[in-house]
């Protein structure tokens, strides 16, 4: 059953572009609130969102291009460009099945491109083409985690395992024909692309617990070293994680942080064990780092050069400590390895570190968040910022205090007035009362910047 000829790439549909009608424009919007308030920025929610435009149009059209922009604060041409570099968001119509032919290496060898072939002959189309009667897509697709089964198709990336030429063709006539198919593994029965899509925007159709999991192929290994009693050689012990908070490295109104840290092996196993507390401590404040730290500061501690980079904790190490005017800003959780429980190489310590028997630790605890005066009419909760009396935290809804125009990205250092045409794109991460407070913060106005970058180029 071959049609013969591809529905063309060079097309563009004529829904498009089309607005939405409204109540499909009222579902999107509600689906695509859901989605935005699983992260902790609206521009996180990107990939999710292009998924459920397609679950909806059946690829990434222009107007699902906008719409995302709009809600996300983006411009067309980022969410393009996010759209337009995944295999998995189609710039055209799709059809209903996507049947992917894996042809790497050992799918191909065991028979993956004699598929593909055979497959695409059958169908009259080639890689990323659809079948006029919009039913399948077809396309060449790498890896799937799957070779204890090659070689393997996937439809809408159900697995179709240990398949040949004619039960490839036999799968494709049944999904045009509209016959029940039933992947090899997983679901009970096959999704449409559009099904799918919703899926991976993250709305669950309640299958993802039938069928098989790890098939027999996948578990004869396991089987059959139970059977043997054979086990891992011993070797080298397991890694394993250690949390240690360290300052940020980017300070806001004081100059970079000097750092502390044990120097040698034998110091640092010395204080194991307040590594030990660390890393099971919550998130903590720069402070708490010091104070956590501060028991060890006894045995022996090395004082980072003046203006050496704030380290990176040495993996069994105490943590780097925040010196005296070291930057206010909350402490990072940052993730170490160590084997078993030898130190790890240290890191980023400058080499001419002089020792010292009692250098100074910093205790100062960063003043937990205060409300300050808050004009009249401000809405929601604006907290302190950490960046001084004269910033706030944003409330829930991204608002800032009736008054304070100025919006800051800690990220960049950039702040954005009401003037800068990235005012509306930009999503506040601290508010700031004046432009004065913003630049006494540290900050440098974006329009300013980028018209200094002009000026020099
Ligand atoms: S090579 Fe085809 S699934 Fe791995």
């Amino acid at each position: 059953m071959s049609t013969g000829n591809a529905s063309g790439h060079l097309h563009v549909a004529a829904e498009s572009k089309a607005p939405y009608d409204d109540h499909t424009l009222e579902s999107l919007r509600a689906d695509a609130l859901a989605i935005i308030a699983r992260y902790p920025q609206p521009r996180s929610a990107l990939l999710p969102m292009l998924h459920l435009v397609q679950s909806v149009d059946g690829y990434v059209t222009g107007r699902g291009i906008a719409l995302c922009a709009e809600l996300l604060g983006l411009s067309t041409a980022e969410v393009s460009g996010v759209a337009t570099f995944y295999t998995q968001f189609k710039r055209h119509p799709n059809g209903e099945y996507t049947v992917g032919v894996c042809t790497n290496t050992l799918c191909a060898i065991m028979g993956g491109d004699i598929i593909w072939e055979h497959i695409s002959e059958y169908l009259g189309v080639g890689h990323d083409e659809t079948t006029l009667d919009g039913k399948i897509t077809l396309e060449k697709v790498e890896c799937n985690a799957a070779c204890d089964y090659a070689p393997v198709v996937m439809v809408n990336w159900e697995f179709y395992d240990n398949q040949t030429p004619e039960s490839t063709r036999e799968l494709v006539d049944s999904l045009r024909d509209g016959a029940d198919v039933r992947p090899s593994r997983g679901p009970n029965r096959q999704c449409t692309f559009k099904e799918m899509s919703r899926v991976l925007a993250g709305f669950h159709d309640g299958l993802a617990d039938e069928g098989v999991g790890a098939g027999e192929a996948s578990l004869l290994g396991l089987r059959i070293a139970k059977e043997r009693g054979w086990t891992a050689p011993a070797g080298a012990a397991p890694l394993e994680p250690v949390i240690v908070s360290v300052p940020e490295a980017k300070p806001a109104t004081a100059p970079p942080a000097e750092a502390v840290a044990v120097a040698s092996p034998a110091e640092a196993a010395a204080v194991a064990p307040v590594a030990e507390a660390a890393a099971v401590a919550p998130v903590a404040e720069a402070g708490d780092v010091a104070s956590v730290a501060e028991p060890a500061a006894g045995a022996s501690v090395a004082e980072a050069a003046a203006g050496a980079p704030v380290s990176e904790a040495a993996a069994g190490a105490p943590v780097a400590k925040a010196a005296a005017g070291a930057p206010v800003g909350s402490a990072r959780r940052r993730v170490v390895r160590r084997r078993g429980g030898e130190a790890a190489p240290q890191q980023d310590v400058a080499p001419s570190a002089p020792a010292a028997e009692s250098a100074p630790v910093a205790t100062e605890s960063v003043a937990p968040a205060a409300l300050v005066d808050i004009p009249a009419g401000s809405s929601g909760t604006h907290a302190q910022g950490r960046f001084g009396a004269d910033s706030a935290v944003p409330a829930a809804d991204g608002s800032g205090p009736a008054g304070w125009d100025i919006k800051g990205n800690a990220d960049s250092m950039l702040f954005h007035t009401p003037q800068s045409p990235w005012y509306r794109r930009t999503k506040a991460e601290v508010w700031f009362r004046s432009e004065e407070a913003a630049l006494a913060a540290g900050f440098t106005n974006a329009l300013d910047r980028r018209r200094g970058a002009k000026e020099e180029s």
